[in-house]
């Protein structure tokens, strides 16, 4: 028996025969977690089809400057060129394949292979190809740029590609969620910044595990994160110690969700940021109701579909140990089966001093990086969800597990009538709207029709290349 697109029957086929109706009652196959054929459908379906987060313009303010990145498992370079334009190459020589950029970073005007030295400018076209009287005459060098992802595009400094054409505009694709995005990105007319290079490190966990933790999995936070409350390694506030602020849950925002801890009306935290900054925050363009949920706020953190994720918090910097608020911003890249890769950046206002960007810096290291005591907390019980999904128990028994809190039945939250954003906002902790939303919007690109192969421009390099005549007959 085959699929719809001729494929062989595979293992996903079976899951994600059933997984309409598990999402209806709640509920996700364990072996989504942590099984190859979903794995090599997700980068087809999901890699290859959403828009994936590659960068923030800060990493590259100069012509010239680029970085490594992925979209899936395919690396790129992105990369700002002599004319300022946002580059996302495949980086990968036209000649035989080899990678071209083998440095994570650096500025340069051009790019050389290091096998038979084809050279590319940093826009990717390519300029230089050894021996080419001897043994390219005919070689039409603009049809052999480097391979571009198939669209480029920016939102409040936040640099997304996509590998389909076809894909909906990146505005489109976030949707209603802009209007959260907004407040962590927006909040001076500078926008956010990085600070620093990022970390970078591997989790024996599926990247879903924290994309969808992000969207709101807050009733995690007393247990996993439990003896940071009780040591008084995190801040009270941050960590919901505190009984004056709640927790708000937006869903329905496009397939994209956030979770909030903010204080109640009239109650200023501001994510600890100093009064001198908060002045600045309304210069960045925010609705009233947008700047009363950043004053309010506690913890703001979220998911883009689907694997960027951002937590605004605050937290104790390791040096003064004072509360320093922080955004920091994470992909979760897939690595194999069950394997993750994160990429984690800690992000300030541009505006802000270069003292608070340390602190910032170090509040971020503290909490939220491989050597961050949340980060460690959340890593270990993920590579548990990783190593259930892959147990011959779970494909015998056609383990599911529960994602029912606060839903319809379950749950005694209404959602707020009057929510001033876009989205369907509850007034509860005690929910996963947000990761049900997140598998949704994953179970709807695996079971979207397989995108037509189409004609590239490598196809038409080959055509060019076929007119050489007499090769075929050596
Ligand atoms: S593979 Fe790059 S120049 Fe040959
Ligand atoms: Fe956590």
């Amino acid at each position: 028996m085959t699929t719809h697109d001729e494929r062989p029957r595979e293992r996903v086929d079976d899951l994600l025969a059933h997984m309409g109706e598990d999402l209806e009652r709640g509920m996700v196959p364990a072996e989504v977690f942590n099984d190859k054929s979903v794995y090599r459908r997700e980068l087809r379906q999901i890699f290859g089809r959403c828009w994936v987060y590659i960068g923030h313009v800060s990493e590259i303010p100069n012509n010239g400057d680029y970085h490594v990145r992925r979209i899936g498992e395919d690396p790129f370079i992105f990369v700002r060129d002599e004319e300022g334009e946002i580059r996302v190459m495949l980086n990968s020589c036209r000649h035989r394949g080899s990678t071209v950029c083998r440095t994570d970073a650096g500025n340069t005007s051009h790019f050389r292979c290091p096998y038979h030295a084809w050279t590319y400018k940093n826009d990717g076209t390519l300029v230089g190809v050894p021996a080419r009287p001897s043994g390219y005459r005919q070689l039409d060098l603009g049809q052999w740029s480097m391979i571009s992802a198939a669209q480029v595009d920016t939102f409040r400094g936040l640099v997304f590609a996509t590998l389909d054409p076809d894909a909906p505009a990146l505005e489109d694709y976030l949707g209603k969620f802009r209007w959260y995005l907004d407040m962590q990105f927006a909040l001076t007319e500078g926008g956010m910044e990085v600070i620093g290079e990022p970390h970078r490190w591997y989790i024996d966990a599926d990247w879903k595990s924290g994309g969808e933790n992000f969207t709101g999995d807050s009733s995690h936070t007393q247990m996993t994160h439990r003896s940071l409350l009780e040591t008084g390694i995190a801040s009270e506030a941050g960590a919901g110690k505190t009984g004056k602020a709640h927790g708000l849950h937006v869903n329905d925002c496009d397939g994209h969700a956030i979770s909030m801890r903010v204080m109640p009306p009239g109650v200023e935290s501001c994510f600890n940021y100093p009064p001198e900054m908060q002045e600045l925050f309304t210069e960045g363009g925010l609705s009233e109701a947008q700047l009363d949920l950043v004053r309010r706020g506690v913890v703001h953190d979220g998911t883009v579909f689907p694997n960027l994720s951002f937590i605004h918090f605050s937290a104790k910097d390791d040096v003064e140990k004072e509360e320093t608020a922080f955004l920091s911003i994470r992909t979760w890249q897939p690595r194999g089966p069950g394997r993750m890769e994160v990429w984690n950046w800690t992000l300030a206002p541009a505006e802000a001093s270069q003292e608070f960007k340390e602190k910032a810096y170090r509040a971020g290291m503290a909490s939220f990086s491989p050597s961050g005591t949340f980060e460690q907390d959340d890593a270990i019980v993920w590579t548990g969800v990783a190593r259930t999904g892959g147990t011959l128990t779970a494909e015998l028994q056609d383990l599911r597990f529960n994602y029912q809190m606060g839903m319809p039945g379950m749950g005694s939250a209404e959602p707020i009538e009057d929510w001033p954003g876009p989205g369907v906002a509850w007034p509860s902790n005690s929910g996963e709207s947000g990761l049900r939303t997140f598998h949704r919007k994953w179970f709807a690109h695996m079971t979207a029709l397989p995108r037509a192969s189409r004609p590239s421009s490598a196809a038409a390099g080959s055509t060019s290349a076929s007119t050489s005549a007499g090769e075929g007959a050596s």
